[in-house]
């Protein structure tokens, strides 16, 4: 039994003639079908979010920040629905799609508590030279504009709340486009602002295809855009409109790096767990899923054995079962693709040591060592359950080899040195390091974003509500300071 779903036009629901259908990657079942705006139903949605700009940045925060808190509640009170429909639409296993919908919660509740206090305020005296005596300089935050947030099929409620609701924190307009793969939790998001009673045309969920996407990002009623996702698609939106604001979330293959004296068994064991966990979660579809293991030579012929114990012992299979840790990709297209960068690899010389098999869209969590530098394993972004371990000597060295990367969004580094901790934390080109865990750890609340080819910008609640504004002053004059 499924259903169409309708798409949210400035706060209300709509339907266009065209629908696409949404289907589960790892049986092909049908999960329901999105119906599509038509080129009007865009334009009626554009115009509303620039017409309402003022008014919703006028709005009260404790407004927005109550819409926000409603949003809370629903989410936690629909919760196993919504994870059984994430996982669903995207084949995450659902203990991984009801940590998704835990993290939505979190980033609405930021939101509303952010909401209250955001203000961005400075206050500073202009008297530091006879021609400003009196005067005081006001800097408060405004929002630049609409924005326009484009999501990703990975976390597809929670990526989209990332987008939503700093947009309502800071009450500028937003725009989501979700992934067309996986656009339903997106629409029941839309259901859940559709309670607040936030002003028409604040907010739009719309189910535009991609090769609609050009003329929404051209647009210049939404000048910040916020996208999440691959990077030829996100530099070439950025390449296509340079005078806009635009946040980039984009790829990586994140680096875990073990260190000599990470060196006891309960410390190796640690360490390959959380590594195997987090190369294969959502079946290695993160960002910041482990792809690399940089081990040092001391703990290198100790820790892959456990790693390749610790892969063999993950549950890959249907999405839907509780029991299930690594589920589908998100189509059997990508996992034949994933599977063609396992025998590049394995061509030029990589040892295989587990996994390299397919079944359909899922791919078995795999791990490889001795991989060539020059391979597609070693330079790019797998998004698969593939990860290779590579042996170094001395934290240099280890370093080096994480920054040998064109991407930089996290690494985690396991030591118990307070020292090293500080000297990763200067020496490593990354948007964030973990010490102690693998570069997947992510909090809603941390600023959270990339170097390099991992894109520009940081979300993070604060972190996308400073980015949605600008720091406008007010200069005051003939005060007695
Ligand atoms: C991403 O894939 O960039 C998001 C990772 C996360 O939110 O945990």
């Amino acid at each position: 039994m499924t259903s169409t779903h309708a798409f949210w036009l400035a706060g209300r629901r709509a339907t266009g003639e065209d629908a696409f259908d949404v289907t589960n990657p790892y049986d092909g079942r049908l999960v329901g079908t999105a119906s599509v705006p038509s080129d009007a139903q865009v334009e009626e949605a554009v115009a509303a979010a620039h017409a309402v700009r003022e008014e919703f940045a006028a709005t009260p925060a404790h407004v927005r920040a109550a819409a926000l808190d409603h949003v809370v509640r629903r989410l936690t009170e629909r919760t196993e629905e919504i994870a059984q429909l994430i996982s669903a639409e995207n084949g995450k296993p659902v203990k991984w799609a009801r940590g998704e919908v835990g993290r939505a919660v979190s980033v609405f509740r930021f939101a509303a508590e952010e909401a209250r206090r955001f203000n961005g305020g400075d206050a500073q005296r202009l008297d530091t030279d006879a021609g400003g005596t009196g005067r005081l300089a006001l800097t408060r935050r405004f929002p630049r504009g609409p924005v326009l947030g484009i999501a990703p099929f990975n976390f597809p409620l929670n990526l989209s709340a990332h987008k939503v609701a700093p947009a309502i924190a800071v009450g500028t307009p937003i725009i989501l486009k979700p992934a067309p793969a996986t656009p339903l939790s997106s629409l029941v998001l839309g259901e859940l602002l559709a309670e607040t009673g936030l002003p028409a045309g604040s907010w739009s969920v719309l189910t535009v295809p991609n090769d609609r996407m050009p003329a929404l990002v051209q647009d210049e009623r939404l000048p910040v855009i916020s996208f999440t996702g691959s990077g030829p698609v996100g530099y070439s939106i950025m390449d296509s409109v340079p005078r806009k604001h635009c946040t980039l979330e984009l790829g990586g293959n994140a680096a875990a790096v073990v260190l000599g004296d990470y060196a006891s068994e309960q410390d190796l064991d640690w360490a390959a767990t959380r590594i195997a966990t987090f190369s294969n979660y959502q079946g290695g579809q993160s960002c910041i899923s482990v792809q690399r293991v940089i081990a040092d030579t001391a703990v290198y012929d100790r820790l892959v054995p456990k790693i390749v114990a610790a892969v063999e012992a993950l549950v890959t299979g249907d999405p839907s079962d509780p029991a299930t840790d690594v589920g589908p990709l998100v189509s059997e297209d990508a996992a034949r693709r994933v599977g063609s960068w396992v025998e590049e690899a394995v061509a030029a010389g990589a040892t295989l040591l587990t996994g390299g098999t397919r079944d359909g869209a899922t791919y078995a969590p795999t791990v490889l060592t001795g991989l060539p530098a020059t391979t597609k394993l070693a330079c790019e972004e797998v998004f698969g359950p593939v990860l290779s371990v590579q042996r170094t000597d001395g934290e240099a060295e280890a370093f080096a080899a994480v920054n040998a990367s064109e991407y930089g969004l996290q690494a985690g580094v396991f030591t118990h040195d307070l020292q090293t901790a500080f000297r990763a934390h200067r020496a490593l080109e990354v948007g964030g390091v973990v010490i102690g865990d693998v570069p997947s750890y992510r909090a809603d609340q941390m600023p959270y974003g990339g170097t390099k080819r991992s894109g520009v910008g940081r979300e993070g609640v604060r972190y996308a509500m400073d980015d949605y504004t600008y720091e406008r002053v007010l200069v005051l004059t003939g005060l007695a300071l």
